[in-house]
């Protein structure tokens, strides 16, 4: 085994990052030159959305589609909902209308999952959703390369082909969603290579953008401090709390033997299906279920589809103005129940009963349904529980790695870190032996994190492997290890077993970004071609590569036209891995002939990882 370097060869003149969030999504850019290099004098452009939303600036807009009849979008954002709400009843244009189809991008979403399709797209499935993703990611292409170009930069020579993008992703994301990704991009028109289209984990971004702003300002109310970036090796965990997924690392500063700016993760990327929008979809289930019942609801869901999501709206209207009091013991509490208008037209869909109860229930008034302050917290609860559960998984696992070097962090990013019930539970749970704190805008960090790290990858230095990756290949027979079956002799008489599974980095292992790892092995048959079967599991220790537990992710054709006439001993073939980047690279060379072939890899889903995946319900 051996080391190199690999280069980069293309060199952007300006990056853009997209954030594609399953509540909001937007995009930010920087140019690439001397002066920007130093990141603490990058200055960053992030586009503004506030226009069609409300009154503070957010750099993202809704992730929303309005599709006409014929399928094609027609509005997106904050303007879709608006278009889709002002919609007249019988829906006569035929429109469908999608909310949070992002979580629904694996062909295998559970049922629980919170996608929105209403209208035309009602029954929406993932080949839909993929449609969904590309549009929206085109429609943000498009708006991105119309700001930069009405710049002045457009004058300096900018043209599209000089941008890198990077699109973020969550942690949580298997290699087969991350390509799903990758497709939709290249089908917005993206330039999707490698080198001209990044994918980052959306808590990776924001660790970057939290540990190259340092010093950022933390929230006011909240004595803690700010981030301790001045001790090398400190350790903070990011925890990044979206509408869709809390997804969850762990990164140390300044690692030994590491220049400054510099991150290596120490953990291994975790979360769940906990964020925000899993409230909302409780307090349809559960809430509404409730006042209803659950078979009005069902009817009710299918004859007023448009009055139920404004009624979701007004919901998520109050959830985001919540204030929850500390009790005495550090518990957050809700103390004021909340006070929800019923659309007319839905008021009069609904039965007597539920009418009379609805009114008893807000002190005599019709048309209003109150959510009362246990309810509020219950509802939050459904979420919260698990996500503390997650953050405690996580500690475990970097304590496992050795003693706290300097200050130990929880930095909590992204819109559901507004909530001050899930910020005072992670602050009662874990406040003792970790400084929790958040910047100033939580809604930035993914998406500034985002750019930082299109502009110079490097900045992380290491990641930890998620699974033992390795590929199969014949090893040595071992007399009385392994199973008769598997035995033969090469061309030269030595007794071998088939199958065995070269390791090639181990689960939880540290790679470093851009290194190279080098394997060689022998071809044992003289074919032109010749399919490498790459593995992946849990197991720290893999035998063969058809145990429990081990699964194909993939097969690089080798090109060995050039060994054909070599003898055994000789017809070698290299196998490069480059780990370490959001994906694996891997890429075989013919000893005799140099031709050199990258992995075609066909990702398929691990049935291990669904097992980890916490999924609602
Ligand atoms: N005070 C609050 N309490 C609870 N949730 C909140 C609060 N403020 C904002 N949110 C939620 O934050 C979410 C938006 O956050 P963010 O923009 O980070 O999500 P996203 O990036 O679209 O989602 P993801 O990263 O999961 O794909 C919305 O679901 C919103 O309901
Ligand atoms: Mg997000």
């Amino acid at each position: 085994m051996g080391k190199s370097a690999v280069r980069d060869p293309f060199v952007p003149k300006i990056v853009v990052a997209i954030d594609f969030g399953t509540h909001g999504s937007g995009f930010a850019w920087a140019t690439v030159s001397d002066l920007q290099d130093l990141a603490k004098h990058r200055s960053i452009v992030y586009k503004d959305f506030t226009a069609q939303g409300g009154s503070n600036s957010y750099p993202k807009d809704l992730t929303t589609v309005l599709v006409d009849v014929h399928g094609e979008a027609v509005a997106f954002g904050f303007e879709a909902r608006r278009r889709w709400q002002a919609e007249s009843r019988g829906n006569p244009n035929g429109f469908g209308y999608a909310a949070r189809f992002k979580m629904a991008l694996r062909a295998d979403a559970p049922p629980a999952d919170v996608p929105r399709f209403l209208g035309s797209l009602a029954g929406a499935d993932h080949t839909v959703v993929r449609k969904l993703i590309a549009a929206y990611l085109r429609r943000l292409y498009t708006t991105a390369l119309q700001e930069i170009e009405a710049t002045s930069f457009g004058g300096i020579g900018f043209s599209a082909q000089h941008i890198r993008w990077c699109i973020t992703v969550p942690a949580i994301w298997t290699d087969s969603e991350k390509r799903a990704m990758r497709d939709a991009a290249k089908a917005a028109g993206i330039p999707s290579d490698e080198e001209r289209l990044l994918l980052v984990s959306e808590p990776e971004a924001a660790a970057v953008y939290c540990a190259l702003t340092s010093g950022t300002l933390l929230e006011p109310d909240r004595p803690e401090g700010r981030l301790s970036v001045e001790t090398p090796g400190s350790r903070f965990m990011v925890v990044d709390c979206g509408g869709g997924t809390v997804d969850i690392t762990s990164y140390q500063i300044r690692p030994e033997g590491v220049g400054d700016d510099r991150l290596a993760e120490i953990g291994i990327a975790d979360g769940g299906r906990l964020g925000s929008a899993y409230i909302n979809q409780h307090f349809v289930d559960e809430v509404l279920g409730d006042r209803f019942g659950d078979e009005e609801l069902k009817a009710l869901l299918v004859s007023h589809p448009q009055e139920i999501a404004a009624l979701e709206d007004r919901w998520e209207g109050w959830k985001v103005g919540l204030h929850s009091e500390t009790g005495p013991d550090g518990t957050p509490v809700f103390t004021m129940p909340c006070d929800i208008e019923v659309p007319g037209r839905l008021w009069e869909a609904l039965s007597q009963p539920t009418r009379e109860r609805l009114t008893e229930l807000a002190y005599g008034e019709p048309y209003h349904l109150v959510i009362l302050p246990h309810e509020i917290a219950a509802l939050h609860e459904s979420v919260v529980g698990r996500i503390l559960e997650t953050i405690e998984g996580q500690r475990r696992i970097v304590l496992d790695n050795g003693p706290v070097k300097g200050v130990d962090q929880i930095i909590m990013v992204g819109g559901f870190a507004r909530s001050t019930y899930l910020r005072d539970r992670i602050a009662q749970r874990f406040g003792g032996k970790v400084t929790v704190i958040m910047p100033q805008d939580p809604a930035v960090a993914v998406l500034g994190g985002a750019v930082h790290f299109a502009y110079d990858p490097a900045v992380i230095r290491g990641r930890r492997s998620k699974f033992t990756y390795g590929f199969e290949c014949a090893m040595s027979y071992r007399e009385g290890t392994d199973p008769e079956g598997l035995h033969f002799r090469d061309e030269l008489g030595d007794d071998m077993c088939n199958d065995r599974f070269h390791v090639m980095v181990k689960r939880g292992a540290q790679v470093t970004v851009g290194e190279v790892v080098k394997a060689t092995i022998r071809v044992q048959s003289s074919s032109v071609v010749f399919d490498l079967g790459l593995f992946a599991t849990y197991s720290d220790d893999p035998q063969y590569i058809n145990e429990a537990g081990c699964e194909r992710v993939g097969t690089v054709t080798a090109d060995t036209s050039g060994s054909v006439k070599v003898p055994f001993p000789k017809r070698y073939l290299d196998i490069y891995y480059t780990f370490g980047g959001t994906e694996i690279a891997i890429e075989t060379q013919d000893r005799t002939s140099g031709v050199r072939r990258k992995a075609t890899i066909e990702f398929t889903e691990l049935h291990g990882r669904r097992g980890r995946d916490r999924t609602g319900g």
